[in-house]
């Protein structure tokens, strides 16, 4: 079902509330390491402020479990905004509290207030209904254009649409779009790769997929758990002993519905998992016993290689080795590079792929860059998102008024937060910084 965007909408003048993702990587400083995920919002922040609209963006940033922690504080985000937008991003100190609302009832047309952290209310994970009808209040339209927490059933993502009209953003829209295309309308051959830890993680996006794809290519430590299901010894590499079996079926799914599913016949192993640990290259069939897989092995990214250049339509997800270590990239760079010049339709989802991609320059050369970890897992599963189910259908006059019942699709709803404290407290031309950012 499509789902009406902001352009479907009129906003000039109107107070928009907009979900966006700026759950951005930071380091030990504070620093945004990537921005990403806020130039991915620029094309709808841009839009509602030549529209003349207000633009109340609200978001979340880490974990911080319902408490008010300035490690978690929107602010350089604000800032960051500002430069990127290249004009002033005002802060609220609260969410929902007298900053809030003094800020937002005071807004101009085209200005851009954004709200503190989502997350310092316990109420916003629970989904509260009394926090979602006060988030509302704030505005007179929702916006969604949060892709990356589409899978989570937050007040903030979802229970605010049943109180004012709800729409999706440019980012959401087009993520919704390229994603579902990349798996209904896939040219074929479509190849997907999947790599990252676990298996158990990706179980069932491979069921979903393996139905739909010609090739299924699986390194990381993930394949791991494979190697070790064909009875492979394999030094004291990672894997999940509970997932052999649950390989093993996959890989004769694999064959009872003709898909290639081919895992590495080489890895680099590592002496310890450690940026500094020694490296070794080993065949499958011999990997040291000192040794564990940190990364695939020069035969098997040519093997990689030779399969996504046969595609027509690639979906990518998850690392081939422990990316954040140099040594133990080669291969995640090596699946970067033959995607990127394989002139497939390709979909690139997850931080450390997407990371690859960007490092290699090759952002313009990829269809589409998911801003998604686990919501684009999710949506290529075929599961429901909440954030997007509860945006108005586009050939719908009247808004929905039904909650669909999210609390068995999305388990974060259910755990309790740790303590429940208030705080009342393509791409965008980047121009010169003229930060007038309010910090709290
Ligand atoms: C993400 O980074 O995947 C999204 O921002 C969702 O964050 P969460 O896993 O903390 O809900």
């Amino acid at each position: 079902m499509k789902k009406k965007t902001f352009k479907d909408i009129d906003v000039a003048g109107k107070r928009v509330f907009v979900r966006v993702d700026f759950n951005v990587p930071q380091d030990d400083s504070g620093k945004i390491t990537d921005d990403t995920r806020i130039r991915a919002a620029l094309p709808t922040i841009n839009y509602l402020v030549k529209q003349n609209a207000k633009v109340i963006l609200c978001s979340h940033l880490g974990r911080p479990k319902g408490v008010f922690n300035d490690k978690y504080s929107l602010a350089p985000v604000a800032e960051r905004l500002s430069e990127l937008m290249n004009m002033p991003v005002k802060m609220a100190k609260d969410v929902i509290g007298t900053s809030a609302k003094t800020m937002t009832s005071e807004m101009k047309e085209g200005e851009i207030v954004i709200l503190e952290n989502v997350r310092f209310h316990a109420e916003e994970e629970e989904n509260n209904e009394v926090f979602a009808k006060e988030l509302a209040s704030l505005a007179d339209v929702f916006v969604n254009d949060a892709f990356g927490t589409a899978h989570r059933a937050h007040a903030s993502t979802a229970g605010i649409a049943k109180h004012i009209p709800a729409v999706a953003g440019f980012l959401m829209d087009s993520e919704v779009v390229a994603l579902s295309n990349a798996v209904e309308n896939a040219e074929k051959p479509l190849v997907v790769i999947l790599g990252g830890a676990k298996v158990s993680d990706k179980i069932n996006v491979i069921l979903k997929l393996m139905s739909k794809a010609n090739t299924l290519l699986i390194g990381g430590a993930m394949a791991n758990t494979f190697l070790v299901a064909k009875g492979y010894n394999i030094g004291f590499s990672k894997y999940e002993e509970d997932r052999i079996e649950v390989a093993k079926e996959i890989m004769e799914e694999a064959e009872k519905l003709n898909v290639k599913l081919v895992l590495p016949v080489d890895v680099v192993g590592g002496s310890e998992f450690s940026p500094t640990a020694k490296r070794k290259n080993f065949d499958v069939e011999n990997i040291g016993s000192n040794y564990q897989a940190l990364d695939i092995g020069k035969k098997t990214r040519k093997l990689f290689a030779k399969e996504i250049k046969n595609a027509k339509t690639v979906i990518w997800n998850g690392p081939m080795g422990v990316f954040e270590f140099k040594k133990f990239r080669k291969g995640t760079l090596a699946v970067a590079k033959a995607v990127a010049k394989s002139g497939a339709v390709s979909i690139v989802g997850g931080g450390d792929s997407v990371a690859a991609i960007q490092e290699l320059g090759f952002a313009n050369k990829v269809t589409h860059l998911s801003t998604g970890g686990g919501a684009t897992l999710k949506f290529l599963e075929g599961a429901t998102l909440p954030g997007v189910a509860m945006l108005e259908d586009k050939d719908s006059e009247k808004k929905k008024v039904k909650t669909p019942d999210f609390a068995s699709v999305d388990k974060k709803t259910l755990e309790k937060p740790a303590a429940k404290k208030a705080a009342s407290a393509k791409k965008p031309t980047v121009k010169s910084s003229k930060t007038k950012t309010t910090k709290k």
